[in-house]
């Protein structure tokens, strides 16, 4: 059932619009001027969507997510004389819409940003909840504002078109969302994996329907992520230093920290090695990897200089169940012991 719903946090609102897409923008952005952001194989595979409306192209991927691409989208848009008053449009994935939200975030103080999600990781997990940036160096997401889009569109057709590897990536997310709050979502993922493989619409507007609904639940508490919403980086500690050393594709990452996390979990808080089983079949039957190749020391550089650092602890998420995460915070030392112990153990 596609439905619309308002997403409210402490700095802004998100209308979230199941089955909308390009051409239900008109109705939106009403008689102001809309400028849309994308990239330039997004620009070309949707050039007859897009053809109304003037562009600002980007990279694809991380290769948009720097400061100098930031500076070169606030001078075309400079250029083209955008107000305040008007709109930016973000048509793409998750690297699309966090250079587009931080540019609506400061481009002249800031304007309206709308995000038309096109990946199933931004559908369920980018777009939503107004966390927008990009990289320094090597280091992923460091620099960036909170910024509500004021809508945001999720029609899971755009998901047709992405390539075998960059759809298999947003299940990771959505395997993550149930693992740290609702064991039932997991139930859901297993039963209907092979039609969600198969790209089943109806199927794949379900689920990741279910998957934003659990985001939202755990943000709209914690807005500014002081505490519940670190959840949500449940396996990404692991997950973002191996996806910079590595070159990953993030879901790829996620997927192995996750399981990595999974095994400090069972070693530090009960969890069973039949929920670590379940997981990691569930992520391998979505194509996502689930073996750590690097040892700790190869990745280690870059986990302690993660944003999930403070001074000498990490803010650490560990599963107690399927359905049950819990935060904690653990001094770097010990944490590099649990690694050390955990991937001897099942390397
Ligand atoms: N702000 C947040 O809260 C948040 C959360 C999770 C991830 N992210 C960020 O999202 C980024 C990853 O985003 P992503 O995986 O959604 O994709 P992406 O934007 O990195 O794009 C990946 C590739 O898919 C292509 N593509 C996108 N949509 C397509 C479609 N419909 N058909 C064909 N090809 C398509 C793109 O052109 C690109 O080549 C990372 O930079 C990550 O840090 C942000
Ligand atoms: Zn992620």
């Amino acid at each position: 059932m596609l439905g619309q719903y308002l997403l409210e946090l402490d700095f802004g609102a998100s209308r979230i619009m199941e089955g909308y897409g390009l051409a239900d923008l008109p109705s939106v952005i009403g008689d102001r001027r809309a400028v849309v952001v994308t990239d330039d194989h997004l620009a070309q595979l949707y050039s007859a969507e897009l053809s109304g409306y003037r562009q600002v192209v980007i990279p694809q991927a991380d290769a948009a997510k720097n400061m100098a691409e930031i500076d070169r989208v606030l001078g075309e848009l400079l250029a083209i004389g955008l107000d305040r008053s008007d709109v930016l449009i973000a048509f793409g994935g998750g690297a699309v819409s966090d250079v587009t939200g931080f540019v609506a975030a400061i481009y002249k103080r800031g304007i309206d940003c709308i995000y038309v999600p096109t990946t199933v990781l931004s559908m369920v997990d980018a777009a939503i909840g107004g966390k927008t940036g990009v990289n320094h160096g090597s280091l992923k997401n460091m620099v960036g504002a909170f910024k509500m889009p004021t809508h945001i569109f999720i029609d899971p057709r755009y998901c047709l078109t992405l390539e075998q590897e960059n759809y298999q990536q947003g299940f990771a997310e959505m395997v993550k969302h149930g693992l740290i709050w609702d064991e039932s979502y997991i139930t859901l993922l297993e039963r209907y994996q092979s039609s969600l493989m198969q790209r089943e619409l109806e199927t794949l507007a379900m689920c990741i329907s279910g998957a934003s609904r659990i985001k939202i639940d755990i943000i709209k508490e914690d807005s500014m992520e002081y505490g519940q919403r670190k959840l949500l980086n449940f396996g990404h500690t692991i997950g973002h230093a191996i996806e910079r050393r590595q070159g990953l594709a993030h879901g790829d990452a996620v997927s192995i920290g996750m399981v990595g996390a999974m095994h400090i979990s069972s070693q530090y808080c009960g969890l069973s090695e039949e929920d670590i089983l379940r997981a990691a079949e569930l992520l391998q039957g979505f194509g996502l990897p689930v073996i750590q190749q690097l040892r700790t020391e190869q990745f280690w550089d870059l986990l302690v200089k993660d944003k999930k650092t403070r001074g000498d602890s990490v803010d650490y998420v560990f599963l107690e169940s399927i359905g049950t995460a819990r935060l904690e915070a653990i001094e770097h030392t010990t944490l590099r012991t649990m690694l050390d112990e955990v991937y001897a153990r099942v390397s």
